[in-house]
């Protein structure tokens, strides 16, 4: 694995390039014209967004109208947003102003954290090993929670003082909202609401604080390349006062606008393929812009990493034969790893 050691190029962090003022981006960070935002994102008042789901009497993932309106949303758009979620809007708070402060700190506080490709973890600014790759416009921290042999505190930033325990509050009660929605994805299949639980087995569950500066060529570039995300789940907490994300709806990118305090649930690859397709892994993108910075939590929930992931055979039908062969979670991820976000090619 020699190949993953190190960066193929030295690395250098987005927000230094904002910061220096300069007007124009490097070459490396414009996109071809095709993948390029487009020029006005669709914001007519009343255009379509992402369906938003309210999960006040989501108890244990048993509440059949929520199961519904959760399986409605993961087979037509892959996404939603989760209002009244149980996690309290103090933390959600707390985490943000965290990382926000984290950023914050001076480079050479940060860069004692700086992550290599063997596992990603730390602070880092690309993603993927190709040399002479078109770069994202963004920075970002990536860390493990479970399994907890790959968990150390250690590797996270020790600045400032109350990360790492409003971190692990954070992730604790992310893992506790996942286990309702697993139940409740696996109710939504027609499955016992344990069904889809035990195919994960043991949950991995990680993060990637993301972090993308001002760019004084916002139309040029992205903050993050369309990509879809490789693992079971991931549960998103954007600033609610700046927009970014972008989710493929058929050929056109969808800006979701995000409510106050809300979670921007989507389903990832892994979960795909368990459902042989039923609920979609969908394409998704990040637009940056010139007026302000933008902080993002991505917490993935993820199967355990060795053990094979294929459709749940209940789902089968001779009308509906298997769409993919099981791999591992860890072999997937190899994969992905080395090609870097590149639209969605694995699971079609
Ligand atoms: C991700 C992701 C979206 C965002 O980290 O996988 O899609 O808005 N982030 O930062
Ligand atoms: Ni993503």
């Amino acid at each position: 694995m020699d190949c993953l050691r190190e960066w193929p190029e030295p690395i250098v962090r987005v927000q230094s390039l904002s910061e220096s003022g300069a007007p124009t981006i490097p070459a490396h960070y414009v996109k071809p014209p095709s993948e390029r935002p487009s020029a006005a994102p669709a914001a007519a008042a009343g255009a379509v967004s992402i369906p938003v789901v309210d999960l006040g009497k989501l108890e244990d993932g048993a509440d059949a109208e929520t199961v519904k309106a959760i399986a409605e949303a993961c087979r037509g758009w892959g996404f939603f947003q989760a209002v009244n979620h149980g996690v309290s809007p103090g933390l959600l708070r707390r985490a943000r102003e965290v990382w926000r402060a984290f950023f914050h700190l001076p480079m050479e506080e940060k860069q004692r954290y700086a992550n290599s490709p063997v596992t990603y973890e730390g602070y880092g600014s690309r993603l993927g090993i190709q040399k002479g790759a078109i770069l994202d416009w963004g920075d970002y921290y990536f860390l493990h929670f479970l399994p907890l042999c790959l968990m150390s505190h250690h590797k996270w930033p020790a600045q400032p003082p109350t990360l790492r325990e409003t971190t692990d509050e954070y992730g604790e009660e992310l893992r506790k909202l996942c286990r309702r929605l697993m139940k409740a994805l696996s109710m939504g299949l027609g499955l016992e609401a344990d069904h889809l639980p035990a195919a994960f087995d043991e949950e991995g569950t990680c993060m990637r604080v993301n972090f993308y500066p001002k760019c004084p060529q916002p139309e040029l570039t992205l903050g993050l390349s369309a990509h879809s995300d490789p693992g079971g789940m991931t549960i998103l907490l954007v600033d609610d006062h700046v927009a970014g994300l972008e989710v493929r709806k058929d050929d056109s990118w969808i800006t979701v606008r995000p409510l106050p305090d809300a979670f921007i649930v989507n389903i990832g690859d892994q979960i795909q393929v368990l459902s042989n397709a039923a609920y979609k892994s969908v394409e998704h993108r990040v637009r940056v812009n010139a007026s302000s910075e933008r902080l993002s939590m991505a917490f993935f929930y993820n199967p355990r990493s060795d053990v094979p992931i294929g459709p749940i055979p209940h789902l089968l039908t001779t009308d509906r034969p298997a769409l993919y062969q099981p791999m591992t979670f860890d072999e997937y991820r190899l994969f992905m790893r080395k090609a870097g976000p590149r639209g969605k090619k694995l699971t079609g």
